[in-house]
Protein backbone atom coordinates (compact mmCIF):
# COMPACT_ATOMS: atom_id res chain seq x y z
CA UNK A 1 0.00 0.00 0.00
CA UNK A 2 1.23 3.62 -0.25
CA UNK A 3 0.61 5.80 2.86
CA UNK A 4 0.38 9.38 3.38
CA UNK A 5 1.28 9.47 6.89
CA UNK A 6 0.61 13.16 8.56
CA UNK A 7 2.27 13.70 11.78
CA UNK A 8 4.61 10.41 11.38
CA UNK A 9 7.38 12.57 12.88
CA UNK A 10 5.70 12.28 16.48
CA UNK A 11 5.55 9.40 18.77
CA UNK A 12 3.10 7.05 17.67
CA UNK A 13 3.16 8.58 14.21
CA UNK A 14 6.75 7.41 13.90
CA UNK A 15 6.00 3.77 15.32
CA UNK A 16 3.38 3.36 12.71
CA UNK A 17 5.51 4.54 9.82
CA UNK A 18 8.15 2.08 11.11
CA UNK A 19 5.65 -0.78 11.60
CA UNK A 20 3.93 -0.06 8.23
CA UNK A 21 7.44 0.20 6.35
CA UNK A 22 9.14 -2.79 7.94
CA UNK A 23 6.20 -5.26 8.53
CA UNK A 24 3.85 -5.05 6.11
CA UNK A 25 6.34 -3.58 3.03
CA UNK A 26 4.25 -0.32 2.40
CA UNK A 27 5.68 2.46 0.64
CA UNK A 28 5.00 5.04 3.49
CA UNK A 29 5.72 9.14 2.76
CA UNK A 30 5.34 11.52 5.67
CA UNK A 31 4.12 14.75 5.90
CA UNK A 32 5.15 16.71 9.49
CA UNK A 33 5.51 20.41 10.57
CA UNK A 34 7.95 19.24 12.81
CA UNK A 35 6.86 21.08 15.99
CA UNK A 36 8.73 21.21 19.25
CA UNK A 37 7.16 17.38 19.34
CA UNK A 38 8.27 16.38 15.63
CA UNK A 39 11.28 14.83 15.31
CA UNK A 40 13.36 13.71 11.87
CA UNK A 41 15.61 11.40 14.73
CA UNK A 42 12.67 9.37 15.51
CA UNK A 43 12.24 8.14 12.30
CA UNK A 44 16.25 7.86 11.36
CA UNK A 45 15.72 3.72 10.83
CA UNK A 46 13.79 4.23 8.00
CA UNK A 47 16.12 7.30 6.35
CA UNK A 48 18.04 5.36 3.87
CA UNK A 49 14.76 3.11 3.18
CA UNK A 50 13.97 3.46 -0.45
CA UNK A 51 10.27 2.62 0.33
CA UNK A 52 10.43 5.89 2.80
CA UNK A 53 10.20 9.48 2.06
CA UNK A 54 9.64 12.83 4.19
CA UNK A 55 7.97 15.92 3.34
CA UNK A 56 8.18 19.00 5.76
CA UNK A 57 5.11 20.75 5.74
CA UNK A 58 1.55 21.62 8.30
CA UNK A 59 -1.78 20.09 7.49
CA UNK A 60 -3.17 22.96 7.45
CA UNK A 61 -1.13 24.36 4.37
CA UNK A 62 -2.74 23.66 1.12
CA UNK A 63 -0.25 23.78 -0.94
CA UNK A 64 1.79 21.86 1.34
CA UNK A 65 -0.61 18.70 1.22
CA UNK A 66 -0.86 19.23 -2.37
CA UNK A 67 2.54 18.67 -2.58
CA UNK A 68 2.86 15.51 -0.38
CA UNK A 69 -0.51 13.90 -1.78
CA UNK A 70 1.43 14.38 -5.57
CA UNK A 71 4.59 13.04 -4.12
CA UNK A 72 3.15 9.77 -2.57
CA UNK A 73 0.00 9.35 -5.45
CA UNK A 74 -1.26 7.52 -1.81
CA UNK A 75 -4.28 4.73 -1.36
CA UNK A 76 -4.89 6.09 2.27
CA UNK A 77 -3.96 8.97 4.06
CA UNK A 78 -3.60 8.61 7.78
CA UNK A 79 -3.73 11.67 9.81
CA UNK A 80 -2.21 11.59 13.40
CA UNK A 81 -0.65 15.30 13.02
CA UNK A 82 -2.15 17.00 16.81
CA UNK A 83 -0.95 18.98 19.38
CA UNK A 84 -1.08 16.25 22.37
CA UNK A 85 -0.24 17.76 25.64
CA UNK A 86 -3.45 18.47 27.40
CA UNK A 87 -1.23 21.00 29.74
CA UNK A 88 -0.24 23.24 26.55
CA UNK A 89 -4.17 23.27 25.61
CA UNK A 90 -4.65 24.56 28.77
CA UNK A 91 -1.92 27.60 28.77
CA UNK A 92 -2.19 28.60 25.01
CA UNK A 93 -5.10 27.04 22.90
CA UNK A 94 -4.24 28.43 19.37
CA UNK A 95 -2.41 25.83 17.53
CA UNK A 96 -4.81 23.03 19.20
CA UNK A 97 -7.73 24.97 17.06
CA UNK A 98 -5.92 26.02 14.27
CA UNK A 99 -3.73 21.90 13.44
CA UNK A 100 -7.26 20.34 14.60
CA UNK A 101 -9.96 21.60 12.96
CA UNK A 102 -8.66 23.80 9.93
CA UNK A 103 -5.83 20.91 9.43
CA UNK A 104 -8.14 18.14 9.34
CA UNK A 105 -10.81 20.09 7.19
CA UNK A 106 -7.66 20.65 4.70
CA UNK A 107 -6.97 17.13 4.37
CA UNK A 108 -10.36 16.01 4.33
CA UNK A 109 -10.75 18.16 1.40
CA UNK A 110 -7.77 17.11 -0.36
CA UNK A 111 -9.09 13.73 -0.07
CA UNK A 112 -12.69 14.56 -1.25
CA UNK A 113 -10.85 16.09 -4.54
CA UNK A 114 -8.57 12.89 -5.21
CA UNK A 115 -10.91 10.17 -4.18
CA UNK A 116 -11.01 7.55 -6.69
CA UNK A 117 -14.12 4.96 -6.59
CA UNK A 118 -14.98 1.32 -5.83
CA UNK A 119 -11.62 -0.70 -4.77
CA UNK A 120 -9.13 2.19 -5.73
CA UNK A 121 -11.65 4.52 -3.34
CA UNK A 122 -8.82 6.56 -1.14
CA UNK A 123 -9.21 5.70 2.64
CA UNK A 124 -8.70 8.26 5.55
CA UNK A 125 -7.99 7.47 8.61
CA UNK A 126 -8.06 9.57 11.40
CA UNK A 127 -6.27 8.82 14.50
CA UNK A 128 -8.36 10.30 17.75
CA UNK A 129 -8.63 9.94 21.20
CA UNK A 130 -10.34 8.20 24.26
CA UNK A 131 -10.06 11.87 25.88
CA UNK A 132 -13.36 13.00 22.99
CA UNK A 133 -15.65 11.39 26.11
CA UNK A 134 -14.68 13.11 28.76
CA UNK A 135 -14.11 11.34 32.35
CA UNK A 136 -15.58 8.20 33.11
CA UNK A 137 -16.05 7.03 37.02
CA UNK A 138 -17.09 3.75 36.42
CA UNK A 139 -17.72 1.38 33.56
CA UNK A 140 -16.05 1.47 29.97
CA UNK A 141 -16.51 3.90 27.03
CA UNK A 142 -18.30 2.23 23.70
CA UNK A 143 -17.93 3.65 20.13
CA UNK A 144 -21.77 4.43 21.10
CA UNK A 145 -20.65 7.20 24.13
CA UNK A 146 -21.31 10.73 24.17
CA UNK A 147 -18.65 13.41 22.86
CA UNK A 148 -18.33 14.86 26.49
CA UNK A 149 -14.65 16.14 25.81
CA UNK A 150 -13.13 18.61 29.32
CA UNK A 151 -9.90 20.05 27.54
CA UNK A 152 -9.32 22.59 24.41
CA UNK A 153 -7.24 19.48 23.30
CA UNK A 154 -9.66 17.24 23.47
CA UNK A 155 -12.90 19.44 22.42
CA UNK A 156 -10.81 20.28 19.15
CA UNK A 157 -9.86 16.46 18.23
CA UNK A 158 -13.29 15.72 18.98
CA UNK A 159 -14.99 18.42 16.48
CA UNK A 160 -11.96 16.93 14.16
CA UNK A 161 -13.83 13.91 14.34
CA UNK A 162 -17.45 15.29 13.97
CA UNK A 163 -15.65 16.90 11.27
CA UNK A 164 -14.39 13.62 9.11
CA UNK A 165 -17.55 12.00 10.07
CA UNK A 166 -19.41 14.64 8.23
CA UNK A 167 -17.46 13.61 5.20
CA UNK A 168 -18.53 10.18 5.16
CA UNK A 169 -21.85 11.10 5.37
CA UNK A 170 -22.02 14.27 2.74
CA UNK A 171 -19.61 12.84 0.50
CA UNK A 172 -19.44 9.58 1.15
CA UNK A 173 -15.57 9.60 1.71
CA UNK A 174 -14.41 6.71 3.17
CA UNK A 175 -13.51 7.77 5.94
CA UNK A 176 -12.81 6.09 9.69
CA UNK A 177 -11.68 7.29 13.28
CA UNK A 178 -9.38 4.61 16.03
CA UNK A 179 -9.72 6.22 19.23
CA UNK A 180 -6.83 5.13 21.52
CA UNK A 181 -6.43 5.55 24.74
CA UNK A 182 -3.05 6.26 27.26
CA UNK A 183 0.07 5.62 24.94
CA UNK A 184 3.52 5.10 26.46
CA UNK A 185 6.82 3.85 25.07
CA UNK A 186 10.23 4.79 23.31
CA UNK A 187 10.40 7.64 21.54
CA UNK A 188 7.33 9.70 23.70
CA UNK A 189 8.25 13.34 24.22
CA UNK A 190 8.97 14.27 27.92
CA UNK A 191 6.50 16.41 28.70
CA UNK A 192 3.80 13.30 29.29
CA UNK A 193 3.72 11.65 32.30
CA UNK A 194 5.69 9.02 31.59
CA UNK A 195 8.70 9.80 30.27
CA UNK A 196 8.83 12.79 32.46
CA UNK A 197 9.22 10.75 35.66
CA UNK A 198 11.37 8.54 34.03
CA UNK A 199 13.98 11.34 33.27
CA UNK A 200 13.04 13.04 36.32
CA UNK A 201 13.59 10.14 38.62
CA UNK A 202 17.04 9.72 36.88
CA UNK A 203 18.26 13.27 37.84
CA UNK A 204 16.81 13.48 41.02
CA UNK A 205 14.43 15.73 40.27
CA UNK A 206 10.92 15.70 42.05
CA UNK A 207 8.34 13.79 40.52
CA UNK A 208 5.35 16.14 40.19
CA UNK A 209 2.16 14.86 40.46
CA UNK A 210 -1.09 16.09 40.19
CA UNK A 211 -3.48 17.02 42.84
CA UNK A 212 -4.25 13.58 44.91
CA UNK A 213 -2.55 11.50 42.13
CA UNK A 214 -5.51 8.69 42.00
CA UNK A 215 -6.44 9.69 38.28
CA UNK A 216 -6.46 6.60 36.27
CA UNK A 217 -5.78 5.76 32.68
CA UNK A 218 -6.07 3.15 30.63
CA UNK A 219 -2.21 2.50 29.11
CA UNK A 220 -1.74 1.05 25.86
CA UNK A 221 2.05 0.43 24.54
CA UNK A 222 2.36 2.81 21.30
CA UNK A 223 3.20 -0.46 19.15
CA UNK A 224 -0.21 -1.95 20.14
CA UNK A 225 -1.78 1.34 19.15
CA UNK A 226 -0.32 1.59 15.69
CA UNK A 227 -0.72 -1.96 15.23
CA UNK A 228 -4.80 -1.69 16.08
CA UNK A 229 -4.66 1.68 13.54
CA UNK A 230 -3.29 -0.16 11.23
CA UNK A 231 -5.86 -3.83 11.28
CA UNK A 232 -8.44 0.00 11.16
CA UNK A 233 -6.83 0.52 8.08
CA UNK A 234 -7.27 -2.26 6.61
CA UNK A 235 -10.08 -4.46 7.53
CA UNK A 236 -12.24 -1.27 8.97
CA UNK A 237 -15.78 -0.15 7.80
CA UNK A 238 -15.74 3.63 6.39
CA UNK A 239 -18.26 5.40 8.38
CA UNK A 240 -17.25 4.05 11.38
CA UNK A 241 -15.15 4.55 15.07
CA UNK A 242 -12.71 1.84 16.79
CA UNK A 243 -11.69 2.37 20.12
CA UNK A 244 -8.55 0.81 21.17
CA UNK A 245 -7.61 0.88 24.77
CA UNK A 246 -5.06 -0.62 26.34
CA UNK A 247 -4.64 -3.96 28.66
CA UNK A 248 -4.05 -2.38 32.23
CA UNK A 249 -5.85 0.20 34.07
CA UNK A 250 -3.23 2.33 36.60
CA UNK A 251 -3.82 5.12 39.32
CA UNK A 252 -1.19 7.83 38.13
CA UNK A 253 0.28 7.44 41.86
CA UNK A 254 1.19 3.50 41.27
CA UNK A 255 2.65 4.31 37.50
CA UNK A 256 5.06 6.56 39.66
CA UNK A 257 5.91 4.50 42.53
CA UNK A 258 6.83 1.87 40.12
CA UNK A 259 8.66 3.95 38.30
CA UNK A 260 10.87 5.14 41.61
CA UNK A 261 10.90 1.43 42.43
CA UNK A 262 12.82 0.23 38.16
CA UNK A 263 15.09 3.64 38.19
CA UNK A 264 16.19 3.52 42.03
CA UNK A 265 14.98 7.10 42.80
CA UNK A 266 13.64 7.98 46.35
CA UNK A 267 9.90 8.20 47.37
CA UNK A 268 10.66 11.21 48.74
CA UNK A 269 11.17 12.64 45.18
CA UNK A 270 7.64 12.32 45.04
CA UNK A 271 5.94 15.83 45.06
CA UNK A 272 1.86 16.93 45.10
CA UNK A 273 1.88 19.60 43.37
CA UNK A 274 -1.43 21.68 42.07
CA UNK A 275 -4.15 20.08 40.18
CA UNK A 276 -4.25 20.24 36.06
CA UNK A 277 -7.49 22.32 35.98
CA UNK A 278 -10.82 20.44 34.08
CA UNK A 279 -8.68 17.25 35.27
CA UNK A 280 -10.42 13.69 33.75
CA UNK A 281 -10.70 11.69 36.76
CA UNK A 282 -10.20 7.95 35.00
CA UNK A 283 -10.15 6.89 31.46
CA UNK A 284 -11.92 3.22 30.44
CA UNK A 285 -12.07 2.17 26.46
CA UNK A 286 -13.69 -0.75 25.30
CA UNK A 287 -12.28 -2.11 22.35
CA UNK A 288 -14.31 -4.72 21.42
CA UNK A 289 -14.92 -3.85 17.82
CA UNK A 290 -11.50 -3.54 16.93
CA UNK A 291 -10.87 -6.49 18.58
CA UNK A 292 -13.52 -8.19 16.15
CA UNK A 293 -11.57 -6.90 12.94
CA UNK A 294 -8.75 -9.45 14.43
CA UNK A 295 -6.78 -7.11 16.56
CA UNK A 296 -5.41 -7.51 20.26
CA UNK A 297 -2.98 -5.84 22.68
CA UNK A 298 0.17 -8.29 22.80
CA UNK A 299 2.38 -5.81 25.53
CA UNK A 300 1.12 -5.82 28.99
CA UNK A 301 1.83 -2.89 31.10
CA UNK A 302 4.30 -4.13 33.79
CA UNK A 303 6.56 -5.22 30.84
CA UNK A 304 6.24 -2.40 28.63
CA UNK A 305 6.91 0.23 31.65
CA UNK A 306 10.25 -1.86 32.25
CA UNK A 307 11.23 -2.68 28.60
CA UNK A 308 10.65 1.97 28.37
CA UNK A 309 12.23 2.32 31.50
CA UNK A 310 15.02 0.89 29.44
CA UNK A 311 14.89 2.55 26.23
CA UNK A 312 15.08 5.48 28.20
CA UNK A 313 18.24 4.73 29.97
CA UNK A 314 19.93 3.38 26.80
CA UNK A 315 19.04 6.46 24.58
CA UNK A 316 20.33 9.57 26.11
CA UNK A 317 21.03 10.54 22.42
CA UNK A 318 17.51 10.88 21.95
CA UNK A 319 16.61 12.66 25.08
CA UNK A 320 19.34 14.57 26.20
CA UNK A 321 19.21 17.47 23.17
CA UNK A 322 15.22 18.04 23.81
CA UNK A 323 15.85 18.27 28.03
CA UNK A 324 18.59 20.75 27.52
CA UNK A 325 16.50 22.69 24.75
CA UNK A 326 13.58 24.09 24.82
CA UNK A 327 11.98 21.83 27.00
CA UNK A 328 13.78 23.71 30.15
CA UNK A 329 11.78 26.69 29.78
CA UNK A 330 8.66 24.90 28.93
CA UNK A 331 9.53 23.31 32.09
CA UNK A 332 9.51 26.09 34.21
CA UNK A 333 6.72 27.69 32.41
CA UNK A 334 4.76 24.46 33.73
CA UNK A 335 5.82 23.64 36.78
CA UNK A 336 7.49 26.81 38.08
CA UNK A 337 11.35 25.19 38.71
CA UNK A 338 14.28 24.33 37.64
CA UNK A 339 15.28 21.12 36.09
CA UNK A 340 18.71 19.81 37.47
CA UNK A 341 21.34 20.62 34.49
P1 LIG B 1 3.21 13.83 19.25
O1 LIG B 1 2.98 15.14 19.90
O2 LIG B 1 4.35 12.98 19.68
O3 LIG B 1 3.38 14.03 17.68
C1 LIG B 1 2.55 14.88 16.92
C2 LIG B 1 3.19 15.03 15.55
O4 LIG B 1 2.35 15.86 14.74
C3 LIG B 1 4.56 15.71 15.60
O5 LIG B 1 5.46 15.05 14.74
C4 LIG B 1 4.28 17.12 15.11
O6 LIG B 1 5.39 17.73 14.49
C5 LIG B 1 3.15 16.85 14.12
N1 LIG B 1 2.30 18.04 13.89
C6 LIG B 1 1.73 18.83 14.83
N2 LIG B 1 1.02 19.81 14.23
C7 LIG B 1 1.13 19.59 12.90
C8 LIG B 1 0.59 20.25 11.75
N3 LIG B 1 -0.18 21.33 11.88
N4 LIG B 1 0.89 19.75 10.54
C9 LIG B 1 1.69 18.67 10.39
N5 LIG B 1 2.24 18.02 11.43
C10 LIG B 1 1.95 18.47 12.67
O7 LIG B 1 1.85 13.06 19.35
P2 LIG B 1 1.48 11.52 19.56
O8 LIG B 1 1.43 11.25 20.99
O9 LIG B 1 2.33 10.71 18.67
O10 LIG B 1 -0.02 11.51 19.03
C11 LIG B 1 -0.32 11.25 17.66
C12 LIG B 1 -1.82 11.24 17.47
O11 LIG B 1 -2.41 10.23 18.29
C13 LIG B 1 -2.52 12.54 17.84
O12 LIG B 1 -3.54 12.78 16.88
C14 LIG B 1 -3.11 12.28 19.20
O13 LIG B 1 -4.25 13.06 19.43
C15 LIG B 1 -3.43 10.81 19.10
N6 LIG B 1 -3.43 10.07 20.37
C16 LIG B 1 -2.35 10.16 21.22
C17 LIG B 1 -2.37 9.42 22.38
C18 LIG B 1 -1.21 9.47 23.37
O14 LIG B 1 -1.34 8.94 24.47
N7 LIG B 1 -0.08 10.05 23.05
C19 LIG B 1 -3.46 8.61 22.70
C20 LIG B 1 -4.53 8.55 21.81
C21 LIG B 1 -4.50 9.28 20.64
O1 LIG C 1 -5.97 9.33 26.81
C1 LIG C 1 -5.29 9.64 25.63
C2 LIG C 1 -4.51 10.90 25.82
O2 LIG C 1 -3.45 10.60 26.71
C3 LIG C 1 -3.96 11.48 24.52
O3 LIG C 1 -5.02 11.83 23.69
C4 LIG C 1 -3.07 12.69 24.81
O4 LIG C 1 -2.48 13.17 23.61
C5 LIG C 1 -1.98 12.29 25.78
O5 LIG C 1 -1.19 13.41 26.13
C6 LIG C 1 -2.58 11.66 27.02
O6 LIG C 1 -3.29 12.64 27.80
P1 LIG C 1 -3.18 12.70 29.40
O7 LIG C 1 -3.51 14.06 29.84
O8 LIG C 1 -3.90 11.56 30.02
O9 LIG C 1 -1.58 12.40 29.53
P2 LIG C 1 -0.45 13.04 30.43
O10 LIG C 1 0.78 12.23 30.22
O11 LIG C 1 -0.33 14.52 30.25
O12 LIG C 1 -0.98 12.79 31.89
C7 LIG C 1 -1.30 11.48 32.35
C8 LIG C 1 -1.83 11.61 33.76
O13 LIG C 1 -0.76 12.03 34.62
C9 LIG C 1 -2.92 12.66 33.92
O14 LIG C 1 -3.84 12.22 34.92
C10 LIG C 1 -2.17 13.88 34.43
C11 LIG C 1 -1.07 13.26 35.26
N1 LIG C 1 0.20 14.04 35.32
C12 LIG C 1 0.77 14.42 34.16
C13 LIG C 1 1.94 15.15 34.17
C14 LIG C 1 2.58 15.61 32.86
C15 LIG C 1 0.79 14.33 36.55
O15 LIG C 1 0.27 13.97 37.61
N2 LIG C 1 1.94 15.06 36.55
C16 LIG C 1 2.54 15.50 35.42
O16 LIG C 1 3.59 16.18 35.50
Amino acid sequence: MKLLVCGGAGFIGSTFARQRVQEHGDEVTVLDKLTYAGREENLQDLADDPRFHFVRGAIEDREAVAGAIEAASPQAIVNFAAETHVDRSIAEPDTFVSTHALGTYVLLEAARTLRGTGEHALRYVQVSTDEVYGSIEEGTFTEHSPLAPSSPYSATKAGADLLVQSYFHTYGLPALICRGSNNYGPYQYPEKLIPLMILNALYGDALPVYGDGMQVRNWIHATDFAAAIGHVLEHGQPGEVYNAGGPDEEANMTVVRRIVELTGAQESQIEHVTDRPGHDRRYSLSSEKVRALGWSPGVRFDEGLEQTVSWYRDNDWWWQPIRSGDYRAYYERQYGRTLQP
